[in-house]
Parts: C-alpha cells; sequence; structure tokens
C-alpha cells in the first residue's frame, strides 16, 4: 500500500494532510524519514507519524441494496453516489467491487481492499453475479443456447463467456455471468434483438441480497472468506 494511504488509514488525516506530514519529514518507515507520498510499505514496516507507531484501521467489507438514481463512483455526478446511504467514518476510502449503471438497482459490495475487489471482478476468477432481468420482448428459447455458446458483442475481440439463462415468464429471466463487461448485460440482450426495461442483481458469489433498498449491511467472516482463493 502506498505510504500516503497507509497513513490515512491508520490516522484521522485526509490524502492533502498525509501527504504535507510526509513532505514535512514527519513520517519514518523502519526508523528512516520517507518523504515520498507514493513509497510502497507493507504490514511489516514500523511507520511512525510524530515518533507515535501507526496501526492501520482493518479493512470493512459491506454490502448495499442499490435503489435506481444513484451511482457506482465516490463522487456525486447527474445522480448522487449509492456510497451517499453509508452513515459510517471514512466512506471516502471505500469502492464499489463490481459497478451498477445508475438504473440498475440491487447488490452492490463495498470495501477498501483492493486485492479482496479483483476476486470479484477478474473475469478468470469465475465468480458469478446473479441479475433478474425485465425485457421489452418475449425471449426466443434459443437464446439460452446462445447465452451457453457466448455472444459477439459491438466491439469486442471475444466472445462473452458461456452464462446462464433461467426464463421466468416470457418477459422476465434469471442471468448468471462471470464477468462484467461495460452495460454487459443489456449488451448481450441487444445483440439477441431484445432490450432490458429493468435489471436487478440478486446475488454474487455465496452472498445474496437480503436488505431492503436503500439498507446496508456489514459482511460476515464466512462472506469475506468465500471470495479469497485457496
Ligand atoms: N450489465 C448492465 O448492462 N448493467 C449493469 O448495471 C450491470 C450489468
Amino acid at each position: 500500500m502506498r505510504l500516503d494511504k497507509f497513513i490515512c488509514k491508520s490516522t484521522a488525516l485526509n490524502k492533502e494532510q498525509a501527504r504535507l506530514a510526509i513532505a514535512n519529514s514527519d513520517v519514518l518507515v523502519n526508523e528512516l524519514i520517507v518523504v515520498e507520498p507514493a513509497f510502497q510499505v507493507h504490514e511489516n514496516n514500523i511507520i511512525m507519524l510524530n515518533k507515535k507507531v501507526l496501526t492501520a484501521r482493518s479493512f470493512r467489507y459491506l454490502l448495499l441494496h442499490k435503489p435506481a438514481n444513484t451511482i457506482c463512483s465516490n463522487v456525486d455526478e447527474i445522480y448522487p453516489s449509492a456510497l451517499n446511504l453509508l452513515d459510517i467514518e471514512h466512506v471516502s476510502e471505500l469502492h464499489i467491487a463490481g459497478r451498477l449503471d445508475a438504473d440498475t438497482t440491487g447488490l452492490i459490495l463495498i470495501t477498501d481492499d483492493g486485492r479482496w475487489t479483483f476476486n470479484i471482478t477478474l473475469p478468470n476468477n469465475g465468480c458469478e453475479k446473479v441479475y433478474r432481468v425485465g425485457l421489452s420482448r418475449d425471449i426466443k428459447e434459443e437464446v439460452t443456447t446462445q447465452f451457453k455458446q457466448g455472444i459477439q458483442l459491438q466491439g469486442e475481440e471475444k466472445l462473452t463467456l458461456p452464462a446462464t439463462l433461467e426464463i421466468l415468464s416470457p418477459k422476465e429471466m434469471r442471468l448468471t455471468l462471470t464477468e462484467g463487461k461495460f452495460h454487459q448485460v443489456k449488451r448481450m440482450f441487444s445483440a439477441v434483438g431484445n432490450r432490458v426495461i429493468s435489471l436487478h442483481r440478486e446475488k454474487i458469489g455465496h452472498v445474496t441480497l437480503d436488505v431492503e433498498e436503500g439498507q446496508w449491511r456489514y459482511l460476515t467472516l464466512q462472506e469475506v472468506q468465500s471470495f479469497c482463493k485457496e
């Protein structure tokens, strides 16, 4: 982790204040002054600020039921950030592991542990994301096979990875993906001549959405560990 990030994670300082402390030579790493904010530090380093040893806060792992008309960015844009719904400290240190579009609702996972996020977002890790999809037109039976075999999306070199489509009613599907390309679900249905009119994420890996819209909770240790590769 970068030294300035470590200072933020172990004190009440923000990034600017942490950088100032580093530039002022107030920070020691293993008893040596370090003035480079990007300097990489590790768990076994002894990091001191004004002669006090610092200990980083533990990583946090949460789930949130994202409402429509919120965005998965740390800053508000046309719509407010979904992170505004978290009534906890140091929200700016958190990020969303696998974004949803502004009009998509459902499960988002939130953390400050970048390595854990990779387990969820890298397609090679095979982490399943389950979506409930509402369509504008009746689905054709053969789409299930097409999705299994992979779909050619506009602007992509490779076919999509095999996806499982469960038809719940002619216009309502449950779709399981292991990758998360930009607007992937909408583009997959568009590629087979249909249009997504509602999209809701129900599950990521072993974690199922179990809180009301706009609510959040911390993940259990078991849920956190279920994303860690052996
Ligand atoms: N695929 C989409 O098209 N949108 C989302 O929000 C998530 C997956």
